[in-house]
């Protein structure tokens, strides 16, 4: 199928209570494994780059990759840009076909948070494409606080209401106590603050930071509006900690398919477990 809009894959998924998993890609393996797993499971699915990912491997070759691979899977598929900080590189993935931007003004203050991110919603939604923002900060595993600290980044309901009515955006990260990378100890997300956001933006909340948060936090985070998750290090995970253990078993390899197939092999299963979780499996249409 050719990429569809981000908000056509979030608004199902919102009105029937499930979450379409957005996961990062770098490279073909990555790709590869997550549209298989969509296809098996006959998921909706967002393939998601950052703006690193972009550096590393060229816009118009990400582009040119996932559109080939979903045109060869028989589930709607969005492409993403995840956490776009630089109005340049959105027009970049307007260009390219991107059909979802993330615009990530979290650390700017509030008035320029709103006047960039609706700066890019303008500009993406001139050609149908939906429009990600975030309000709070989602810290790295790595910059632990404070509880009192870490609460002060988490988004403000009040805050919230007022960001999606004057930018206009689709979907909004929050920050409710999920954290991109590996957890230390368990993550223990503010759902009455969730709930709180949910009541007053009614639209589409995503989760970043989805790898290692527990199933029954997920679950809960989808009853209370959560439709996009984001998932990159569980992916990273199972694909390096594979193709080590085929280097060790084979120092002297030459190939490298034989250490990126099983890495990729590997990825499979992480994707498929996850559309599960989530609900989306089966509701590809
Ligand atoms: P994880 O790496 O924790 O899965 O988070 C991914 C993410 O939120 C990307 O924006």
């Amino acid at each position: 199928m050719a990429l569809v809009p981000g908000i056509e894959l979030l608004r199902r998924a919102y009105e029937e209570g499930y979450a379409v998993g957005s996961f990062n890609i770098n490279n073909m393996e990555i790709l590869q494994a997550i549209l298989q797993a969509a296809e098996e499971e006959k998921s909706p699915v967002m393939i998601q780059t950052s703006q690193g990912a972009i550096k590393y491997a060229g816009a118009a070759y990400l582009a040119a990759m996932v559109k080939a691979g979903a045109e060869q899977v028989s589930v709607p598929v969005a492409l993403h840009l995840d956490h776009g900080d630089d109005w340049k590189v959105a027009l970049q993935c307007l260009r390219y076909g991107w059909t979802s931007l993330m615009y990530d003004g979290s650390h700017l203050p509030l008035e320029e948070n709103i006047r960039e991110t609706r700066r890019v919603v303008e500009m993406a939604h001139a050609v149908g494409v939906s429009v990600e923002g975030e309000l709070g900060r989602i810290s790295g595993v790595e910059e632990q606080v404070a509880v009192s600290e870490r609460e002060a980044f988490f988004t403000d309901p009040e805050e919230a209401e007022i960001f999606v009515r004057e930018t206009g955006v689709d979907y909004l990260a929050v920050s409710i106590g999920t954290a991109h990378g590996l957890y230390k100890g368990k993550p223990d997300l503010d759902f009455p603050r969730l709930e709180e956001i949910q009541r007053r933006v009614k639209i589409p909340i995503v989760l970043h930071g989805g790898s290692g948060v527990p199933e029954d936090q997920i679950k809960k985070a989808i009853s209370l509006g959560v439709a996009k998750i984001n998932i990159d290090t569980e992916l990273r995970q199972a694909f390096l900690k594979t193709m080590r253990e085929k280097l060790e078993e084979n120092p002297n390899q030459l190939d490298p398919r034989k250490v990126l197939g099983p890495g990729r092999d590997a990825m499979v299963a992480v994707v498929k477990e996850k559309m599960r979780l989530f609900g989306s499996s089966g509701k590809a249409r």
